[in-house]
């Protein structure tokens, strides 16, 4: 039977409506209203500060073990994502911790990891049947698809980073993960047996660095800055010094990161605050944030983005503000 005419009926409503419940949609109606014209992430700048994240992480360890946990994490959820477990756009990040004699059962995921060491040095992370001593600055890499175990053997908790490239992963719809039949995989190879070293030690990064600022000057946005070896096909990481002094040039860039300070204290402003920070804290710059960063003392960040996928794809894109605004 023909739908009676409604002479007030507004005839483009009436079509937007009919054509939704047939699953279209008018695109310039889609777009109404949106910038376009640059990226539009949610992602804010914010900061957590370890000196109140550890309490919460201390109070985790007493409600719950590492192994019923699987893993005992506190995420660092960006406010802007609304509860959503992302730091950026693309990354997870989250802060773990295994107390003395704890095991955080052995899986694989298809995501890849990234673990920065914060904390405790008897910490031990199994990669595909190789084991690996986690020490404070260590970067530890959990490529995708490799089984993964962590234990404590010291007497200290053992405190770390973990970066993922999960957000993404998932946009992709290509999340797997397995748990291994066993709590801790049998240790079969040598570390030094697996190419590439899945464990990017921190001395190791540093004489880069240090050479880095023997042999060339700061860049004006960024001081010193090593690239360390691609953890894995999405990510990219990076350790950075801003020399004493330093009152950094205006930059962005369509990579969002995560940031953990090293060593030494400084701030990064952005249009939308500045993050004040200090010696084990962790940051967000998001995608295309104008930021710049400042360290009266100087400061060491380690820092984590999706840089290596966006250069694959070819989108990668950087703005910088030297020599004044404009
Ligand atoms: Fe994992």
């Amino acid at each position: 039977m023909p739908r009676p005419m409604q002479r007030s009926e507004d005839p483009e409503a009436a079509f937007h409506a009919r054509i939704g419940a047939e699953n279209l949609g008018a695109l310039w109606v889609g777009r109404r209203g949106l910038d376009l014209t640059r990226p539009g992430t949610p992602a804010r700048p914010a900061v957590w500060r370890f000196d109140d994240v550890r309490p919460r992480l201390m109070e985790a360890g007493a409600l719950v073990s590492a192994e019923n946990a699987f893993r005992r994490v506190l995420v660092l959820q960006n406010p802007g994502f609304g509860g959503a477990m992302r730091a950026t756009q693309t990354l997870y990040a989250g802060i773990q911790l295994v107390l003395p004699g704890e095991i955080a059962p052995c899986h694989r995921h298809s995501q890849t990891a990234i673990r920065f060491v914060i904390e405790g040095s008897g910490a031990l992370t199994t990669v595909d049947g190789a084991a690996t001593a986690m020490r404070p600055g260590d970067m530890v890499v959990t490529p995708q698809w490799t089984w993964h175990d962590h234990r404590n053997e010291g007497g200290e908790p053992a405190i770390w980073l973990d970066i993922l490239d999960t957000p993404l992963i998932d946009a992709l719809d290509t999340v797997f993960r397995e748990t291994h039949r066993e709590t801790l995989q049998p240790l079969t190879r040598a570390e030094g047996d697996m190419r590439p070293a899945f464990n990017r030690r921190a001395a190791s990064a540093r004489d880069a660095l240090d050479r880095l600022a023997r042999e060339t000057r700061p860049d004006p946005c960024l001081g010193w800055r090593h690239r360390c070896d691609d953890p894995g096909p999405t990510m990219a990481a990076f350790l950075q010094r801003l020399p004493r002094g330093f009152d950094g040039a205006p930059r962005r860039a369509s990579d969002g990161a995560v940031y953990c300070v090293v060593e030494g204290a400084g701030a990064t402003e952005t249009g939308d605050g500045t993050l004040e920070w200090a010696a084990r804290d962790v940051f967000v710059v998001p995608g295309w944030c104008r930021h710049r960063h400042l360290a009266d003392n100087g400061a060491v960040l380690f820092s984590v983005s999706d840089l290596a996928l966006q250069e694959r794809l070819g989108l990668w894109r950087e703005q910088r503000w030297e020599g004044g605004e404009s």
